[in-house]
This record gives C-alpha cells, sequence and structure tokens, in this order.
C-alpha cells in the first residue's frame, strides 16, 4: 500500500526537493507526507490553508507567495499537483513530464510511483512490526503498510497469521515460532535471518505478537541489527496485556475502583532464584496485576500473593486465546485459581488479570442476535449478569459467583 505520496513505508527523502503545487488541503496533506519523508518542501501558492501558513511561518517548508511558474520545477525531485483546478493541475504535471521528474496530481487515492520505493541491493531494512494479540484486525495501519512492501516476513507463532495470505506474491515468509517450552528457532538464529536478509538487500519485516518491547525480545533483534549495521524501525503494536483483557470485557483500570496496573511476566517461578519479581511489593500495591506467560506458574504465583497479604477472595479472571474466534474466559479467585488450572486444562496462550476489576466486567454482548431458532433455555436472570466478551463470539455463561465459573467454551 502507497503511502500518501506513493512512497513505500519508512523511505527517507533526505532533504530531496519535493514541490507542491497549491495551497488548499490536498496541498496540506502532500507537504505533510512529504515533511514525514524527510524531504524539503517548496510549496507554490499564491494563498494557502493556515495550516500550510504555519508550517511555512515555523521554517519547516518554503512558501513562494505567488502564482505558478514553471521554474518552480528547478531540482526538483518529485512534483504533486494540488491545486484542485483540473487545467492547471494537468499543466502542471506537463511541465514536469517534460522536466522528466516524476509528478502525481493529489485527488483522493492518488499515488506516484517514483521507482527509489523499494529497497536496492546493499540498502536493506528490517522493520519490527508489533501485529496485536491474534485478530488480523488489530494490527496498525502502518504494520499493513511495511507487510505490503515486504520482501521477507519473519513471523511468529502469536502473530495474526491471517495477515500472511494478503502478502504479496512471492515474498519470503519464515515460519520463526518459539513455542514456549518447545521446539523453534533461538533467538540468535533469528537475529541472524533478519541481518542476513536485510545485507540481501531487502525489506525485512519482523512480524511479532502483540508489541515488540512487551516480553518480545524487541530490543535484542533491534540491538542485532544495530551492531549489524542494518538500519532498524520499530512499528509499536496493540499488546495481549491490555488488548486481551479488553475483549474480554475486562477493564485494567477502573474510575473509583484502581488507579494502577501492573504487567509482569509468569514465565519464572516466584521461588526460582532468578526472578526479580518483589511480589510482596506487588501484592500491597493495590494496582491490577496482568500476568503474561503464567500458566505453569500461576498456582505458585497466588500462594505467594496470599502469603504476602492478598486476599484469597481477590478476583481473577484468565483469558486463552484472546482475539481469536476461540477466546475463552475463565473466572476464579485467588486461591481457587490454581485449582482450576489443573481442572479445567487451561493452555497457553493465556492472559490473567488479578484485581477488583474482574468484576468491573459488566459490557453486555451487543454482537447480532444468532440467525437460528433460540434457544429455548430461559434468559439471564439480569442484564447486568457479568458476560464475558462482546467482542469475540464467546459467550459466557451467567457468572453469579466470582469463583470457579468457566464460561465460553
Ligand atoms: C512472549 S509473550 C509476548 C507478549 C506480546 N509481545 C504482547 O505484547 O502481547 C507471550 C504471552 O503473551 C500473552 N498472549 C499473547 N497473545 C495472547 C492471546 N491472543 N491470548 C492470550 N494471551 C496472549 C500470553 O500470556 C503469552 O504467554
Amino acid at each position: 500500500m502507497p503511502d500518501r505520496l506513493g512512497l513505500a513505508p519508512g523511505v527517507r527523502l533526505n532533504g530531496r526537493r519535493v514541490v507542491v503545487v497549491g495551497g488548499g488541503a490536498r496541498a496540506l496533506a502532500a507537504a505533510a507526507a512529504a515533511l514525514d519523508a524527510d524531504a524539503q518542501v517548496l510549496v507554490v501558492a499564491p494563498r494557502c490553508t493556515s495550516g500550510l501558513v504555519g508550517l511555512a511561518a515555523a521554517g519547516r517548508v518554503v512558501w513562494r507567495e505567488r502564482a505558478y511558474q514553471e521554474e518552480d520545477l528547478a531540482d526538483a525531485w518529485l512534483v504533486v499537483a494540488a491545486t484542485e483546478h483540473p487545467a492547471l493541475d494537468a499543466a502542471v504535471l506537463a511541465d514536469a513530464q517534460l522536466r522528466g521528474v516524476p509528478s502525481a496530481v493529489a485527488s483522493p487515492g492518488w499515488s506516484v510511483d517514483t521507482g527509489v520505493a523499494r529497497a536496492g541491493p546493499g540498502v536493506g531494512r528490517v522493520v519490527l512490526v508489533g501485529a496485536g494479540p491474534g485478530d488480523p484486525g488489530l494490527v496498525t495501519v502502518r504494520g499493513r503498510q511495511e507487510l505490503d512492501a515486504a520482501d521477507v516476513v519473519i513471523v511468529d507463532h502469536l502473530a495474526p497469521l491471517g495477515l500472511l495470505v494478503e502478502l504479496r506474491p512471492g515474498v519470503e515468509v519464515i515460519d520463526a515460532a518459539k513455542v514456549p517450552r518447545g521446539p523453534g528457532l533461538a533467538q540468535r538464529e533469528i537475529n541472524e535471518l533478519l541481518v542476513d536478509r536485510a545485507r540481501r538487500g531487502l525489506r525485512v519485516v519482523r512480524l511479532k505478537g502483540g508489541d515488540p518491547f512487551v516480553f518480545g525480545r524487541g530490543m535484542e533483534e533491534v540491538q542485532a541489527c544495530q551492531d549489524a549495521g542494518i538500519p532498524v524501525e520499530v512499528v509499536p503494536g496493540v499488546s495481549s496485556a491490555i488488548a486481551v483483557p479488553g475483549l474480554a470485557g475486562i477493564p485494567v483500570t477502573h474510575r473509583g475502583m484502581v488507579q494502577a496496573f501492573c504487567v509482569v511476566s509468569g514465565h519464572i517461578a516466584p521461588d526460582d532464584p532468578s526472578s526479580t519479581i518483589d511480589w510482596a511489593a506487588l501484592a500491597a500495591s493495590g494496582a491490577t496485576l496482568v500476568v503474561l506467560m503464567g500458566v505453569a506458574t500461576m498456582s505458585a504465583i497466588a500462594e505467594r500473593l496470599i502469603a504476602a497479604g492478598l486476599g484469597g477472595s481477590t478476583p481473577v479472571a484468565c483469558v486463552q486465546r484472546g482475539a481469536s474466534p476461540a477466546q475463552a474466559v475463565h473466572r476464579s479467585t485467588l486461591e481457587q485459581i490454581g485449582t482450576d488450572i489443573s481442572r479445567t486444562g487451561i493452555r497457553p496462550p493465556a492472559v490473567f488479570v488479578i484485581g477488583q476489576v474482574v468484576d468491573a466486567a459488566t459490557l453486555r454482548d451487543t454482537s447480532p442476535p444468532p440467525t437460528s431458532p433460540p434457544p429455548t433455555s430461559p434468559p439471564p436472570t439480569s442484564p447486568e449478569a457479568p458476560c464475558a466478551p462482546n467482542v469475540r463470539p464467546t459467550r459466557s455463561s451467567s457468572a453469579t459467583s466470582p469463583s470457579t465459573t468457566s464460561v465460553a467454551h
């Protein structure tokens, strides 16, 4: 997908001159996109919108405050005709063509192929794209743009794999899944792949679940690229730490109830000598605790929190496979969750939420009514009964008790 200037995302114009002819809203959009790409921008127009006037006053664009003249195209690397007068736009394009300068009319959906948008040999780059918790709809616009421009995609097992079907033909896809406590590429091998493909002049997207910098080893990959002299960028993603509870209708904060939340890795058990987490401080913090990678250790975590003074009746929710059709929510308490995990066979990936916000989950299910005949069972007794997600297709049984209600299978 081209951006507003028809340049592949992340392309830097490094001071090349973009001439924008016109002073209206389309000219403003073109100038802004050119500035984003680090261009030197010349605007030619007798009058400009306040946005362009502001850019000129700040010295970010040069404004020739007069009607367009052919000589304005001198030294242009790209010309954008944005006068919104078809005849004048056509004249600008014709002048640009005579000079051999790429040009485009700024109209809805416009773009121009500048011929330098794609990386050439020796100038590859790596972009770490946070792709959200699993639903392809939760990747950012920028993330999609990077995928559209990619030559190589190196993908994690928790990234939304549905995005891969939309890649251009010929894109190399490398499965770098690291299954928890299971097989997969070592981090060193992934780092080597990133550097190797970029050195071949390719645009490499490292597609990661959630956000690359939330327990995602993103910085290790950034450092590996930097050490190898490879240009590297990060596109933040929607982290499962917030989004997965949210999709289950559980807010991590709630005014009047809790003023902080803390995201914790459960990868290392509290009694493991290499654990650096102060569980007692967390127990006393009053914050919502969000635990990732905690299926194997949650029983020990709960015991430690209770020993540190957190009430055994503190509500706990476990959201499995969030942002997927298999999303399931299990509600429990701190003293019960360990038993529930072994009894119900909860499996990763799962996010645990510990705190009163679990009971604040009163989002009503607003998904469309089923097309099949209505069930014969009686309706819930109260419209306020806690319900599981109103976003995903899983439905809660009516959880009147916060204890071991298992829902949504
Ligand atoms: C290695 S961490 C990566 C987190 C990721 N970088 C993020 O920001 O979401 C993997 C853990 O994230 C959580 N997780 C990621 N996606 C999930 C999903 N769709 N449903 C439930 N938990 C998820 C689980 O706790 C899983 O064990």
